[in-house]
């Protein structure tokens, strides 16, 4: 499907669908109340019958519309005027595309991307209307038989047009359109290596794709470690989580390099367990399958770096996934275990489930050795204790760099993938003590308090050198059992702010 931002007239458009808001209690948008007027009152004479009261969501299909050029005219419900906000354009949206699916319309313009939301504009309304089009859009059948896959219905629809009021408009419009579509890259790729179970997506799969990304012309350029490599590194604390399983590990580093040549670059570190069974501190049976969505972080590396190649932004980012499953087997790392990690550190291995930690503290060492970063942020499904905490609403963050902590809770906030800040105070540090080693990978004391802020307090260990964030994205990564793409829009907004705010300079 295509996308496009025009401004036009909404009776005048020769499209098989038009689509235009209705505000709670029966208050038509500008949009409608142009095509009512055109149509004789239709849209009031079937609002007074009590099919469309402008109810946050609703839709309403009329066909054969008097005085309009298009095949039918599909009217959404808003919610209350006063209280239209992102929120509800997003829903709007969302319903927008799920009923114009369901009709056998191949082309459509929406005027909902008209309406004015408070402190956002025409470059943010057709940006989020697109983006989250894309996401209602999204489907995953690559695992179903060939028979299943020729049955399944196909969208109708090749053109999706989005509105604006002025001809003046349609830069912002573009913009925003141009962004959504790079990032809507970047968030399937995410959602697809996510979805695809541990047995196919390993972490030799994962080292492929991301050699794939880095193929010529590009603008990526990968590069991928072997067990024998990070051995020579020393990354003890990652190869032990490795040991229990038979697929190799991989450490993958990708190379965005499009800034200024001696701009020291950000680095996006992204959690790869392809599968975490928990190794010998084994995880009960029950949704024991999620666990391939263990790898969400390093997804939304690569997805992140998609959408930023994609929009050629003039930045010098790397991305870097250490890859691995958490199995068991005889050479599994065992409970009492100490491993000592690249950065020297020794650690006291008490939980083997709590994996992600032991394979991010090498990466983000390798990460701060070889490229110094200006700027780090990891992703990680890191804690249920952050699902407990936050649900599936918002991301965990934690930074030891205030500055970098806004500037990543307002991308979030910006793009509708937001984070949440929890404080990472040096009293939390006494938690993690070890009785053997110089730390444990697991609260020693205070039981399972404060398990997400612990996870971080692990992690910041190892990145006192580094402005660094992390974002524990175990509520957001995946809802139900769908990937979700995030924290790809989030990262890739940042990284679009920081390239502006650069230019700006
Ligand atoms: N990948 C899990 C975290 C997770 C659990 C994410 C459930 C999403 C849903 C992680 O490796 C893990 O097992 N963490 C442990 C840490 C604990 C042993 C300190 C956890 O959260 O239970
Ligand atoms: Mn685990
Ligand atoms: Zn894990």
């Amino acid at each position: 499907m295509e996308y496009f931002v025009k401004s036009g007239n909404p009776e005048k458009q020769r499209v098989a669908c038009v689509i235009v808001g209705i505000f709670d209690r029966r208050a038509p948008s500008e949009a409608a109340e142009t095509i009512d007027r055109a149509g004789d009152g239709i849209i009031g004479s079937v609002m007074r019958r009590g099919d469309m009261d402008g109810k946050l969501g609703q839709t309403l299909l009329l066909h054969n519309v008097p005085g309009t050029f298009a095949d039918r005219v599909m009217l959404v419900g808003l919610g209350k005027e006063r209280s239209f906000d992102e929120a509800a354009f997003r829903k709007a949206m969302i319903a927008s595309a799920k009923a114009l699916r369901a009709t056998g319309s191949i082309d459509a313009v929406n005027f909902i991307t008209h309406l004015p939301i408070k402190g956002r504009d025409y470059q943010w309304n057709v940006q989020q209307a697109a983006l989250v089009t894309e996401d209602t859009y999204y489907r995953f059948d690559e695992c179903r038989g060939e028979k299943a896959r020729e049955d399944l219905p196909v969208s109708k629809l090749e053109r999706y047009t989005f509105d604006v009021p002025r001809r003046s408009d349609l830069p912002a419009g573009e913009k925003g359109l141009a962004e959504a579509l790079a990032i809507a890259k970047g968030v399937n790729l995410a959602k697809n290596l996510a979805n695809l179970p541990g047995n196919l997506c390993t972490p030799t799969y994962l080292a492929e794709q991301a050699l794939k990304i880095g193929k010529a012309g590009s603008g990526i350029k990968t590069k991928v470690l072997d067990t024998a490599e990070m051995e020579k590194l020393g990354m003890g604390s990652f190869l032990s989580v490795a040991r229990g399983s038979s697929q190799p590990p991989k450490l993958i580093i990708m190379e965005y390099l499009h800034g200024p040549k001696d701009e020291k670059p950000i680095a996006l570190v992204g959690k790869g367990l392809t599968f975490d069974a928990g190794g010998i501190s084994i995880k009960p049976a029950a949704q024991m399958d999620e666990m391939k969505f263990d790898m969400c972080g390093g997804a939304s590396v690569f997805g992140a770096l998609t959408a930023i190649a994609e929009l050629k932004l003039p930045l010098n980012v790397v991305g870097i996934v250490p890859a691995t499953e958490n199995l068991i087997n005889g050479d599994a790392v065992k409970p009492g275990d100490i491993v000592t990690s690249m950065a020297g550190i020794t650690i006291e291995v008490l939980n083997t489930d709590a994996e992600g930690r032991l394979i991010l503290c090498d990466a983000l060492t390798y990460a701060e050795k070889f490229y110094e970063p200006s700027l780090c942020v990891d992703m990680a499904t890191l804690t249920g204790a952050c699902v407990v905490a936050l649900g599936s609403h918002a991301s965990g963050l934690f930074a030891n760099n205030s500055a970098l902590a806004r500037a990543l809770l307002a991308a979030g906030e910006q793009i509708g993938d937001r984070a949440w800040e929890l404080p990472m105070w040096p009293e939390y540090d006494e938690n993690i003590r070890s009785d053997f080693a110089d730390v444990a990978n697991i609260a020693t004391r205070g039981g399972r308090e404060a398990g997400a802020i612990i996870g971080a307090t692990f992690l910041h260990r190892f990145t006192r050198k580094m402005k660094w964030a992390h974002l524990d994205i175990a509520g957001t990564a995946w809802v139900g059992k769908k990937a979700s793409g995030r924290p790809v829009p989030q990262l890739s907004q940042w990284l679009i702010n920081v390239a502006a705010k650069k230019t700006e300079e």
